[in-house]
């Protein structure tokens, strides 16, 4: 049987990575083998793209369209040689960032024309669609601050996303409200405010019921 491929948006610093890692750990107390992923990155070519899309490895700015089709070309690349085999085996997939972030950041925050990005989404992952995406939601001040923490402790510097302005983070919030709107049967949105347990256990009781 196919294992469920699970995926994680959200803005930046809403505690994606911190949760992944705790379901994954949830999932396997329960016998059920599991392998984490994340976008851009996940194979060799994509964390290579990352490294471009990132910090402008290349020492040139981007383009739109060519930022549209790196983040397009390491998803394929992620799910022919990793997810699709990964669930093929049974094994479930949890996945930071897919398909929406796409449409988050590159649709509604940059204001690229969103049926293309559906389109360019479809061809990429080939029909692949997620069992189920969490929607970490946060206000963007306090994922801010919570990135913020993060690079004090951990270090580390700022990507090319989170330079952008704060309207542009709005932007991508209100996006994913209007995407899960869009799929109200694919998107659970859990409040990302309140203490990792707690996001924890709703994310929980979402997944739960796919078991
Ligand atoms: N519910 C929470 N309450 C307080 N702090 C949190 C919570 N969840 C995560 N954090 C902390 O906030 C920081 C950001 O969390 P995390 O790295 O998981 O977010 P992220 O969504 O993966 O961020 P990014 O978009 O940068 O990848 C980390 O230092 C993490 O420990
Ligand atoms: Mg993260």
């Amino acid at each position: 049987m196919s294992g469920k491929l699970i995926t994680f948006e959200g803005p930046e610093g809403s505690g994606k990575s911190t949760q992944i890692r705790l379901l994954a750990e949830k999932l396997g107390a329960r016998g059920i083998d599991v392998s984490v992923t994340r976008e851009p990155g996940g194979t060799a070519t994509g964390e290579a793209i990352r490294n471009i899309l990132q910090h402008d490895a290349v020492n040139e700015p981007l383009s739109m369209r060519a930022e549209l089709l790196l983040f397009a070309a390491s998803r394929a690349q992620l799910v022919e040689q990793v997810i699709q085999p990964t669930l093929d085996r049974g094994e479930w997939v949890l996945c930071d960032r897919f398909i929406d972030s796409t449409m988050a950041y590159q649709g509604f925050a940059r204001g690229m024309n969103i049926a293309a990005l559906d389109r360019i989404n479809e061809f990429a992952i080939g029909g692949r669609t997620p069992d189920l995406t969490i929607l970490l939601d946060l206000d963007i001040e306090q994922g801010f601050e919570r990135v913020r923490c993060r690079y004090a402790e951990a270090g580390g510097a700022a990507d090319r996303f989170e330079c952008e302005a704060r309207d542009f983070h709005h932007r991508v919030r209100e996006g994913y409200h209007q995407l899960a709107a869009r799929e109200p049967e694919r998107f659970r949105i859990v409040d990302a405010a309140s203490c990792i347990e707690n996001v924890a256990d709703d994310i929980w009781n979402h997944v739960q019921v796919m078991l």
